[in-house]
């Protein structure tokens, strides 16, 4: 998948994360008991998950963060590397601990409920390897959790051109910062209700892009989502399917609009796309399982509802 030059067509820096997923039939009260009916363990993370998703679309990606040296940070690398995504500048730290989730997720919502632990490594090194693949490639994905270098990275990504997308899933230490420099902004829900402390996400959409972006969405999981790029306003939404696991639904969002940017797409047309790769990923339990082909998406854009 590596490009002429040795290039990536999208580099992401961000959440690398190890996720033991159980299905139960509902989710129980405190002091509750319930019985597991399905459990699975996958890679994840917001900027890692949307890579699986570009790659599988064809796609060339790199994806930088940090990982333990436990077990958990080797099977991350595998499995970004299965997907044929470079992992070059994921940087182990042998003493340190993976970032891992505990996802449970409930029938018929198909909602899931997450415990995450961050792990402790060293943070992300901006080194002159990564400066030099930053620079030479077409779009950086940034998540945010590691605010010290996404907010290196998206400085550097900005002076060379590249464009800039956030993933803004809970609003962190860091992010306002981070803002300036990003010109896609897609942000959940949460995130645009703790930054504006509306209750729709329309409401928060002037507001988010107050400090630049070219464009900005909101996603409000079955709601769909609501996006402003200059004058233009619109909502998309969600394609009605009968889910299975709506975990890692924003990732794989993210991975479907870079893919629309990369195309040139409109912006409409971007978050269409999106949303359909969303909506078939919710088909399997764990959020990569049923990440689609190009052919599925468009399949489901044409006969889909939404
Ligand atoms: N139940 C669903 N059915 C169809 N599409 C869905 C469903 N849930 C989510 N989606 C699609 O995925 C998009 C992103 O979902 P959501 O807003 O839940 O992401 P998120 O809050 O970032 O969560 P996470 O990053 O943890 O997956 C939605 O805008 C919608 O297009
Ligand atoms: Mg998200």
């Amino acid at each position: 998948l590596v490009t002429e030059c040795g290039s990536f067509q999208v580099i992401g820096l961000g959440q690398c994360c190890w996720d033991r997923l159980h299905l139960v039939d509902r989710y129980p009260a405190v002091d509750e008991k319930t019985e597991i009916k399905q459990s699975l363990e996958q890679g994840g993370g917001p900027v890692a998950t949307a890579l699986v998703t570009l790659s599988r679309l064809g796609v060339s990606c790199a994806c930088c963060g940090s990982v333990g040296g436990d077990p958990e940070g080797g099977l991350i690398r595998k499995s970004l590397e299965q997907e044929g995504i470079d992992c070059e500048d994921l940087q182990m730290d042998p003493t340190g601990s993976s970032q891992q989730a505990t996802i449970i997720v409930e029938t018929g919502s198909a909602l899931r409920t997450i415990f995450w632990q961050r792990g402790a490594r060293r943070p992300f090194v901006v080194s002159p390897d990564f400066q030099q693949r930053l620079c030479a490639c077409s779009i950086l994905l940034l998540d945010g959790l590691d605010a010290a270098a996404a907010l290196e990275a998206a400085r550097l990504a900005r002076k060379a051109g590249v464009a800039t997308v956030l993933d803004g899933g809970t609003l962190r230490e860091g992010s306002r910062q981070l803002l300036p420099f990003i010109d896609h902004l897609v942000v959940s829900a949460r995130f645009a209700r703790q930054y504006a402390g509306s209750e729709h996400p329309e409401d928060a959409l002037s507001a988010l892009a107050e400090h630049g972006a070219a464009a900005v969405t909101v996603t409000a999981g079955e709601q769909g989502s609501w996006s402003l790029a200059g004058k233009t306003r619109f909502s998309q939404p969600a394609f009605r399917v009968d889910p299975v696991d709506t975990t890692g639904c924003g990732d794989v969002f993210h991975g479907g609009y870079i893919y629309g940017l990369l195309q040139q797409w409109s912006l409409p047309r971007t978050v269409r796309f999106a949303a359909a790769c969303a909506a078939l990923k919710t088909r399997q339990l764990g959020g990569r399982s049923a990440i689609p082909s190009l052919r599925d998406v468009f399949q489901l854009e044409d006969s889909g509802d939404a």
